[in-house]
């Protein structure tokens, strides 16, 4: 698989990446509805014999579960496989969400990050959301004492506007930013692509299949039938009215890759599923 060069670091990641936000698991406002921690494991390797060289996570995927699940399914692993996850988002004993960018805070999730993936120094470390702005700055200076320090490798920021990204590149060079881009999601090409290209920060997008729905596996009945602790049963390309918009788009999107596939594809579309060819 190609890699590329992230930003102007030293890091090359694999054109694509697995993002581990559905291995969190259901039972919580943003999950994916129930999910087997062994089936991710299998996933998790068999992605990495398909090629990839580096796995997204975050905390806050089922708040831990699914650090734990990398951390479990790379040890061992040589070459052992980039990993990036984030920070600034916490939880209360209830699951409440919030964001907290105070240097105490963010230590000790840097420290958990670390433990729950079995790792000594994470190499791509995301503020998760500029929040609370007042203290973004404040924030991005501690990600960069982490970087000072050893424990991660490089920095970047996720959910971020192009004002709130000037700043923080003020500040400290940002390795890589990780916004929300697909076919229904663009909204990053007008200012924030070039502006990155000009500053040589990286871009790792997220959502690119749009949480499924441009795969070409989802129909009416499927959205319908999530179950009810899957986020995408209330998510807003999914439920109407866009959610029947956005599949007669697939439709549309199924015969462009099909006369666009340059390999014979037996999926429906986009041969994005692994395959041993
Ligand atoms: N920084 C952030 O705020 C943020 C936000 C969102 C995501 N992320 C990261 O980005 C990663 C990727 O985004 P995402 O998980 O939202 O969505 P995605 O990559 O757009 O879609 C993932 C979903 O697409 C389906 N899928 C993938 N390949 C398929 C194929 N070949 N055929 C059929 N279905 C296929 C699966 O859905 P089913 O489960 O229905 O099979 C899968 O769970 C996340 O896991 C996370 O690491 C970060």
């Amino acid at each position: 698989m190609k890699t590329r060069q992230v930003g102007n670091t030293d890091l090359h990641f694999t054109v694509i990446g697995l993002g581990t936000w559905a291995m969190g698991g259901g039972g919580w406002k943003w999950g994916w509805g129930p999910q087997d921690d062994d089936a991710s494991i299998a996933a998790i390797h068999r992605a990495v014999e398909q090629g990839i060289n580096w796995v997204d996570t975050a905390p806050i995927y089922g708040f831990g579960r699914a650090e734990e699940v990398v951390g479990k399914a790379l040890r061992g692993l040589t070459p052992r496989p980039l990993v990036a996850t984030k920070c600034s988002r916490v939880w209360d004993e209830q699951h409440n969400v919030s964001g907290n960018l105070e240097e105490r805070s963010l230590r000790l999730e840097l420290e958990r990050s670390l433990r729950l993936l079995q790792a000594e120094v994470i190499d791509l470390y995301f503020m998760h959301y500029p929040l609370p702005e007042q203290d973004m700055e404040r924030g991005w200076e501690t990600l960069s004492r982490f970087k000072r320090e050893g424990k991660v490798r490089q920095i970047g920021v996720s959910n971020i506007g192009l004002e709130h990204l000037k700043r923080l590149q003020a500040i400290e060079p940002v390795a890589c930013i990780q916004p929300p881009y697909s076919l229904l999601e663009r909204g990053i090409e007008k200012e924030i692509i070039p502006y990155c290209r000009a500053q040589g920060i990286g871009i790792v997008a997220y959502s690119p299949l749009q949480r499924g729905l441009l795969t070409g596996q989802f129909s009416k009945e499927r959205i319908e039938s999530l179950p009810e602790d899957d986020h995408r049963k209330r998510d807003k390309h999914f439920v109407e009215p866009a959610g029947s918009v956005n599949l007669q788009l697939v439709e549309g999107l199924r015969a462009l890759a099909a006369r666009r596939s340059t390999r014979p594809c037996r999926e429906p579309i986009g041969c994005s599923r692994p395959r041993t060819s």
